[in-house]
């Protein structure tokens, strides 16, 4: 694709990384739809299923950009538990614990997304530049929310 190969194989582990975490992240969301109790049980029941529904999107975006980019996606439980940066949320039934875990687990991504982001920037990806961009905006508008919520 014309782009510079030593910056590619960089820049395909730290996507796999972002993989990882948003998987884990998955399963930190499944726990909370399930789990959640209490007067916002309905309310906040949807709204993790809406987010899980979106990272599971995300996830498969990304795993195909690694494709794109000629690297092989993680997809083992092993391979995510090991490169895990965010928080897992586990047996959470508390409205606000819950939301909380949800924007420190947003935090944590979009860590890893703006740093990805750079290296992009260094290797003209734009389709991945593109694709993480996107994303941040719209992390940035949830954690906006949330802490809405949460105040
Ligand atoms: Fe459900």
């Amino acid at each position: 694709m014309g782009l510079n190969q030593e910056k590619i194989v960089g820049l395909i582990v730290e996507l796999n990384q972002l993989l990882a975490n948003y998987q884990v992240y998955y399963q930190s969301l499944r726990g909370l739809h399930w789990n959640i109790k209490g007067k916002s049980f309905f309310e906040l029941h949807l709204k993790f299923e809406e987010f899980y529904t979106d990272t599971q999107e995300k996830v498969d975006l990304i795993a195909e950009r690694i494709l794109t980019l000629e690297g092989t996606p993680l997809h083992t439980f092993g391979d995510y538990e090991k490169n895990a940066m965010v928080p897992i949320g586990k047996n959470i039934s508390n409205d606000i614990e819950a939301v909380e875990l949800v924007v420190q687990s947003l935090s944590e991504l979009l860590k890893i997304e703006r740093h990805i982001l750079s290296i992009a920037e260094d290797a003209n990806d734009e389709g991945t530049n593109a694709m993480m961009s996107d994303f941040i905006s719209e992390q940035e508008k949830t954690i906006w929310m949330m802490k809405a919520w949460l105040s």
